[in-house]
């Protein structure tokens, strides 16, 4: 694959805030756009979680706001992009990336583990996208939620991540439709098995990966750079008519069985 696949102006002069934006598949998304021209803000929970990402972007010449905020607590959240806003002038682009996860059978769940992930993924999602929204009317901007594929059959051990997913997908079709007739485009991107992230090590052991690699159509794990330029096409002039799809990535995976089984 090319070092660019994109040209580097693709996303010049938008704002994107982006949660979840300092580790992982968000915080490459969040590096990737400012490599195509975009000013970004990033959240997390805390704050030195984020300098890390930060300094990656400003040292490589762009320009990045870091700001805490649960997603979970819908004033934190109305404040940071306040905050942004402020600090850039607008916002044209939110991604929701910020995700709880854990391995655990359901017999075995405490209400309040499944609860504090449906939290953090679904109601975070909607808080983000509620806050942001005057902002996004504002610039006819768009929002793009991460989403999964666990729940499109069953995945043992992720009850509460595949319901708190399914309601992401609604959250992405329900936005597209109530928020198309204000120019704001609405859409998701469903990662399929993505190595080198947090949420693999914690889901995966190793020795499951080969097995898993063998169900996989293309052959491999996916990487971050593959959900980087399914965001990078999403959110720029070429899907301008793309509203309301959760685009899978995961190299047909999901249609060979569950997620991580
Ligand atoms: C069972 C658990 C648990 C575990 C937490 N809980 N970890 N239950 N097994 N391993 C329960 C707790 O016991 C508690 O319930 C409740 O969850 C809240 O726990 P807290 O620790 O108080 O919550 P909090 O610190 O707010 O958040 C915990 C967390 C979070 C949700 C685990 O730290 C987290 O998810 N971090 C990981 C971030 C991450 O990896 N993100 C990437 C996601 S990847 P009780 O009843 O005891 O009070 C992803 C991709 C999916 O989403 C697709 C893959 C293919």
């Amino acid at each position: 694959m090319p070092d660019k696949i994109f040209a580097e102006n693709i996303l010049q002069g938008k704002v994107a805030f982006v949660t979840g934006g300092g580790t992982g598949i968000t915080g490459g998304i969040a590096r990737a756009m400012s490599e195509h021209g975009a000013l970004v803000a990033i959240t997390s929970r805390k704050i030195e979680n984020l300098e890390a990402m930060k300094n990656a972007i400003e040292d490589a010449g762009g320009e990045c706001f870091a700001v805490a905020a649960d997603v979970r607590d819908f004033e934190a959240v109305r404040n940071a992009i306040e905050r942004t806003a402020e600090h850039f002038g607008k916002i044209d682009i939110v991604i929701n990336g910020a995700a709880g996860n854990f391995l655990c059978a359901a017999d075995q769940l405490s209400a309040n583990g499944f609860g504090t992930v449906v939290d953090i993924d679904t109601k975070g999602t909607f808080n983000v996208c509620r806050a942001a929204f005057e902002e996004l009317q504002k610039s006819r901007g768009q929002i793009l939620n991460i989403s999964a594929t666990l729940h499109y059959l069953a995945t043992p051990m992720q009850i509460h991540v595949s319901a708190a997913k399914a309601g992401v997908d609604a959250i992405t079709r329900n936005l597209s439709v109530e928020w198309g007739k204000h120019g704001v485009r609405v859409n998701g991107i469903a990662p399929g098995p993505i190595e080198d992230t947090e949420g693999m090590k914690r889901l995966l052991p190793d020795a499951r990966k080969e097995k898993i690699t063998r169900k996989i159509p293309l052959g491999r794990f996916g990487r971050i750079a593959d959900i980087e330029n399914a965001a990078l096409f999403l959110c720029s002039d070429a899907a301008s008519y793309i509203n309301g799809v959760t685009l899978v990535v995961d190299g047909g995976q999901w249609l060979q069985g569950t997620s991580l089984g």
